[in-house]
């Protein structure tokens, strides 16, 4: 499991129940498994019930189950309560059909069940179909070679109809044809979806780009506020930036929102376009939104931007896509400049409960509790704040001169110069 092999768990009838119970309790660990896991059950009955079914697809793992199915074998399709999840094999002796949406692989079950297949013994069928199958499938894969046509995906339902022993116009081999119809289309759906996102993504470009060209005059300006500062100004040019922040920020709470409703391929957050694109989308973003956040949402009722579910849902998304991708665990040789955008998109919101934290310090009719954790946690941001420029993780924004970290910098050694006894001696207590 270490050495990131493949994983194959399988079993027959029980044994795949237990191999398919076996491989969810793997897949649900808090660390995900590391390798890839594969369950390839045979003659499987079913396991759980719909919620159980929509979930395992929710969690877009069900491409991690396959099963082998016989088409004479009642064990699977013994219990019309539960539901299925995964990839479903149906096997006859003319070859295989597979169906991979839960919906078609009831109506593919019933189905069978009403032509009256009768159940013969299974075990060693399914044996010989393992040793037939995968030869028969690469027999019919270099048929069907070329693109697919019309003409072409006709024909392979009509093969698959037969596959199944079906003849094509009777009328199980009707149903059979409407239901492998079906399926094809919902399977399909998610590859069109996600093509057509590819065109939008295009489309938003210029409105990346408008944020990205504010950034750089912004920190060229002679001002020195800084992209962050310079945008709570909301000047005419900012609100042009606003409406360009207001375009991506729907785009890509779209892209969530089809993610989540299972309406893009399983794997789609996981392909490098949408990694980078996303991360890229958030680090020139996600300042901006905690800028706007401070300027006109925030109160302490309403807590920070950081709390209390304020911060918004597609920046929780995107930072899970990147480290489910592997990105941050990459070894990144020390930078020789400033990165381009600040490699913590917090940051801000860090800064504004630090300043918030300063105010409070000054304040006289605070506790000395309080007062203790408060400096607590503005020595942890400081700290933090001057790794990160030491390691050159942040944008030159922030080291602006007139930018609010700069700001907070000057008032917080002018605050310890101030009462530079009484905090040397709190430190020391630290
Ligand atoms: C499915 O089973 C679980 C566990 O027994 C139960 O909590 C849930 O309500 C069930 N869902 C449906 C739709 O029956
Ligand atoms: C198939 O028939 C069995 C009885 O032979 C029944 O228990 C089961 O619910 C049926 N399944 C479906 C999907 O109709
Ligand atoms: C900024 O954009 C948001 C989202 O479209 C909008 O609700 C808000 O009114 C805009 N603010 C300003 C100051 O233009
Ligand atoms: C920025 O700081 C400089 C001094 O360092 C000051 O002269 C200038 O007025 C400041 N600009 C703004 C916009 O605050």
């Amino acid at each position: 499991m270490e050495e990131r092999k493949q994983v194959v768990i399988t079993g027959h009838s029980t044994g795949g129940a237990v191999a398919a119970v076996t491989a969810l309790w793997l897949l649900s660990q808090p660390s995900k498994p590391s390798f890839r896991l594969l369950c390839i059950t045979f003659g499987c009955p079913l396991l759980g019930n719909q919620s159980l079914s929509s979930s395992i697809s929710r969690s877009r793992l069900a491409h991690n189950f396959c099963n082998v199915v016989s088409i004479h074998d009642l064990a699977p399709r013994r219990n019309d309560d539960l539901w299925p999840f995964g990839t479903f094999l149906f096997c006859s002796d003319n070859g295989g059909v597979c169906l991979d949406n839960a919906d078609s692989v009831r109506r593919m079950f019933f189905i069978l069940n009403s032509t009256g297949t009768p159940n013969i013994e299974e075990r060693p069928r399914y044996e010989h179909y393992v040793s037939t199958l995968s030869h028969q499938f690469l027999v019919s894969r270099s048929f069907s070679g070329g693109s697919l046509s019309d003409n072409s995906y006709q024909a392979g339902v009509a093969l698959a109809v037969e596959s199944l022993g079906f003849s094509r116009d009777n009328p199980s081999g009707v149903s059979a044809k409407e239901c492998i119809e079906a399926a094809t289309e919902i399977t399909r759906a998610p590859i069109v979806r996600s093509s057509e996102l590819a065109i939008e993504l295009g489309n938003v470009l210029p409105s990346r780009l408008e944020i990205q060209w504010f950034k750089d005059s912004c920190d060229g300006s002679p001002k020195q506020l800084g992209y962050y500062d310079n945008f709570k100004v909301m000047s005419k040019r900012e609100m042009k930036v606003n409406v360009s922040r207001a375009k991506l920020a729907k785009f890509w709470d779209g892209v969530i929102r089809m993610l989540e409703k299972n309406e893009l391929p399983f794997d789609f957050h996981l392909g490098k376009k949408w990694v980078y694109a996303s991360q890229f989308y958030q680090l020139l973003a996600e300042p901006l939104d905690i800028a706007y956040f401070y300027k006109y949402d925030y109160s302490r009722t309403k807590g920070h931007y950081m709390e209390n579910g304020n911060r918004p849902k597609r920046y929780l998304e995107i930072d899970k896509w990147w480290k489910e991708k592997g990105e941050p665990h990459k070894e990144k040789g020390a930078r020789t400049r400033y990165a381009s955008t600040t490699q913590d998109t917090c940051f801000w919101a860090k800064l504004e409960e630090a300043k918030e934290c300063l105010d409070d310090m000054k304040s006289e009719s605070i506790d000395e509790q309080r007062r203790y954790l408060l400096w607590k946690r503005i020595v942890g941001f400081e700290r933090y704040a001057e790794t990160l420029v030491k390691m050159k993780e942040v944008s030159v924004d922030v080291l602006a001169r007139n930018s609010s970290y700069s700001v907070w910098v000057e008032r917080l050694s002018e605050f310890k110069i101030k009462k530079g006894n009484m905090v040397a001696d709190d430190a020391m207590e630290f």
